[in-house]
């Protein structure tokens, strides 16, 4: 069947054929691939910056954002039924019996780092026609969200983000309104927004932008303030957004953020999400962020990786989101490219938010 692959050791990445998965186990079910979506993880793996092939292949069947189909269960299957839409989850557990994290199904805590990845590390994705998967790795969308279902697993950034939120704000009287800033506006930064806006935050998200109005339109149709990066420094964007109780990062860049977090509010939680690539040092004034975190109560913390109930938050959150804000839900999909097209939004820089690659119609 088809498939769109990476040769790392090669450098080559384009279509193969690759072979049908069946199903080996009672709890396994079969999906028809539907859509993958495409982000930055995915432009590394295919410009040979990261991605490791499974043991004995040469080669990595990439995509890790999905919505497919369940088209064959095994007998023992009971979470979902012939034709259920279903989006997989990425990170399966190290196998490592002294992994805590891993063994009780926290594989997004894993201690050992040696988990592996599908579409990323050692397991191939899900860009390809036929894909077999335990069920536990399953959860099912509701057919109303159909075209926008791929947004689930970026929005799981997001939702795992939230709920370490709430954990740590269980040490202090949080009331029910707070103001949070997102740092990007790429698909990461405005699902963020979304989630943010659905948990009750007023919302402000600082960005530069190529596409200011489009993004603008998505920010303020969700009732969050967009602030410019191109004509607001920092400074003006923390007189604007006031005392910030929550910053959501995903703009990927270390100098902004370390920027942001010497205004981040008393008893404030700092989120990092974004990956940066590696550019020269930059100058931080430590003792003021140091004095700051002392004082104020302050946490820094990295969210990386979601757990199954965070997808099923992230489906309900779309939901609602749908139901809110269907336009500025689907504005975040900027296009669609058949599958025979997949390397165009892969490598070459085709712009816009979030593009799909659709495997099956
Ligand atoms: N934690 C996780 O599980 C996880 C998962 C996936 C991705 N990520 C990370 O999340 C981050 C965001 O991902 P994304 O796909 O949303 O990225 P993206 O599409 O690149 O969006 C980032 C946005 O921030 C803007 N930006 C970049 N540098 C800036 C600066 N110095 N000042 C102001 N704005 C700036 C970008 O503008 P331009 O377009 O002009 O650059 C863009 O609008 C990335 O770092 C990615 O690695 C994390
Ligand atoms: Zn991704
Ligand atoms: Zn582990």
């Amino acid at each position: 069947m088809l498939a769109v692959a990476v040769f790392p050791a090669k450098r080559e990445v384009h279509a193969i054929d690759h072979p049908e998965p069946a199903i080996v186990s009672p709890t396994q079910a079969k999906m028809r691939v539907l859509e993958v979506g495409i982000c930055g993880t995915d432009r590394e793996i295919v410009s040979f910056q990261y991605g490791i092939p499974p043991e004995g292949f040469e080669y990595l069947v990439i995509g890790h954002e999905s919505l497919s189909e369940v088209v064959e269960v095994g007998p023992q299957v009971s979470k979902v039924k012939l034709g259920d839409l279903v989006i997989m989850t990425v990170r399966r557990p190290c196998g490592h019996a002294s992994c805590l994290a891993c063994r009780e199904g926290r594989q997004d805590y894993c201690y050992t780092g040696d988990y592996t990845e599908r579409g990323i590390k050692q397991q191939h994705g899900y860009m390809t026609e036929l894909v077999v998967e335990e069920e536990r790795y399953l959860s099912v969308v509701p057919r109303q969200l159909r075209d926008v279902a791929v947004l689930v697993e970026p929005l799981t950034i997001a939702e795992k983000s939230l709920e370490q939120l709430s954990c740590v704000q269980q040490r202090l009287p949080w009331g029910a309104t707070h103001r949070a800033v997102v740092l990007g506006a790429g698909p990461v930064g405005l699902l963020g927004a979304m989630a943010l806006r659905i948990a009750g935050f007023e919302v402000f998200v600082y960005s530069r932008s190529h596409s200011h109005s489009d993004k603008n339109e998505i920010v303020s149709s969700i009732g969050a303030q967009y602030i410019a990066a191109e004509t607001n420094s920092v400074d003006e964007m923390a007189k604007i957004a006031g005392p910030i109780d929550v910053v959501y990062e995903a703009v990927g860049a270390s100098s902004v953020a370390f920027d942001v977090i010497q205004h981040l509010g008393p008893n404030g939680v700092f989120i990092f999400t974004g990956v940066p690539g590696r550019k020269g040092p930059i100058e931080v004034d430590t003792d003021y962020i140091m004095k700051d975190v002392v004082l104020n109560n302050q946490v820094i913390l990295g969210s990386v990786n979601a757990p199954p109930h965070c997808f099923a938050s992230a489906i309900r959150d779309l939901g609602v989101a749908m139901e809110r804000w269907p336009a500025a839900v689907r504005a975040l999909i900027t296009a669609r490219y058949p599958i025979s097209q997949a390397l165009q939004p892969l490598t070459s820089d085709v712009g816009g938010i979030k593009n799909v690659v659709t495997v099956a119609p």
